[in-house]
């Protein structure tokens, strides 16, 4: 029986050394060690040995039996490698070949623009004021000085979403965020604010290039003791440089009820710098915002004395401002979710 086993042992690691590829090296395993291998099938005879030839039998059956899965073992790992070589010689891996490009998000283009007028006023000392998107009749209206039934509603088309013993709507414009600002800040009118006003506003309107149901407006509001017209059109005309370059403005009366007196500004157009083109109407100027001194009614519903405070106060279109800026043609674009548009920004 030791001769069996040494003989077995020679032949199988012979043919081992032969073996490289993984089904030949099963089958091999299979014949050698399985359960019903010629090892198996050596060391099943012990029992019938002699008690003088078993234990050196028995040790010798368990060398070979640990040296052949030892070799199996290495041999495993030798194919591995060996394929691997292969693999590396016959399909080269070319580690200068650039990337595949990632696709990345980006914020949409009415946000970069918020945040270029929020950094702007910013920088010019006015904080972030947010306000609410519904809103009562009360404060879209009555508390900026547009008694119900005021001919002046008739330019804010509003959507009502509730007819309760107040009416409950989407604001129309930023203007009410004004009394709960001087309301919230102003610790009861002691303390001056300057503040500007963001977020969406609503209108029932047919959509157009030019008009939108919803928009985003940026209202500010100073007050303040000595608070006059100049600090308006100094203040503003400093916006409008940092926004646009330093290009003219002009300054328009205009009507609104919640400030007297009250003025548009228009900025030299961007496009053909003044002299005339389809962007501006051949007028060389663009409107860009409604601003005007705050009514006393107003201060007062915010809880200043208009009698020792004062203050300015203005309303610019946020998209209007991005329309501008880059010679956008149709606002629709903005709420429109194409990708065409929105990934020039
Ligand atoms: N609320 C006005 C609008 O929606 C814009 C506006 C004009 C706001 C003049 C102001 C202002 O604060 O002073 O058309």
């Amino acid at each position: 029986m030791l001769d069996e086993l040494n003989r077995l042992r020679n032949e199988s690691l012979e043919q081992l050394s032969h073996i490289w590829d993984e089904a030949a090296l099963e089958e091999w395993r299979v014949k050698f060690l399985g359960r019903n291998g010629l090892l198996a099938a050596e060391m099943s005879k012990l029992g019938t040995l002699s008690k003088e030839e078993k234990p050196a039998a028995g040790k010798l059956a368990n060398e070979v039996k640990a040296s052949l899965e030892s070799a199996y073992q290495a041999k495993i790992g030798a194919i591995k490698q060996r394929n691997l070589s292969e693999s590396l010689e016959s399909e080269p891996l070319d580690v200068t070949l650039p990337g595949r490009p990632v696709k990345r998000g980006r914020l949409h283009p009415a946000t970069e623009n918020l945040r270029e007028i929020y950094r702007i006023w910013g920088d010019m000392g006015f904080q972030v004021f947010r306000s609410r998107e519904v809103e009562s009749d009360e404060m879209n209206f009555q508390m900026i000085n547009i008694p119900p039934h005021h001919p002046a509603r008739d330019n804010w088309s509003t959507f009502y979403i509730a007819d309760t013993d107040q009416r409950v709507l989407l604001r129309t414009h930023t203007s009410p965020g004004q009394i709960r600002a001087m309301r919230e800040l102003g610790q009861n009118g002691t303390q001056p604010l300057r503040v500007i006003l963001p977020g969406m506003c609503y209108r029932y309107e047919q959509a157009s290039s030019r008009y939108e149901i919803q928009f985003n407006q940026v209202e500010g509001l100073a007050v303040g003791r000595n608070i006059t017209f100049a600090d308006l059109k100094g203040t503003l005309t400093e916006f409008a440089h940092r926004m646009y370059g330093n290009r003219p403005v002009r300054f328009y009366g205009d009507h609104f009820p919640f400030t007297e007196p009250s003025a548009q500004m228009d900025v030299q157009c961007i496009i053909c710098d003044g002299v005339g083109c389809p962007m501006c109407k051949y007028t060389g100027y663009l409107e860009i915002l409604g601003s005007g001194m705050v009514h006393p009614h107003v201060l007062r519903n915010g809880g200043y004395d208009p009698n020792e405070w004062s203050g300015f106060a203005f309303g610019l279109g946020a998209e209007r401002i991005a329309i501008l800026k880059h010679g956008i043609e149709d606002i629709r674009y903005f709420w429109g979710n194409d990708l065409r548009f929105l990934e020039q920004f």
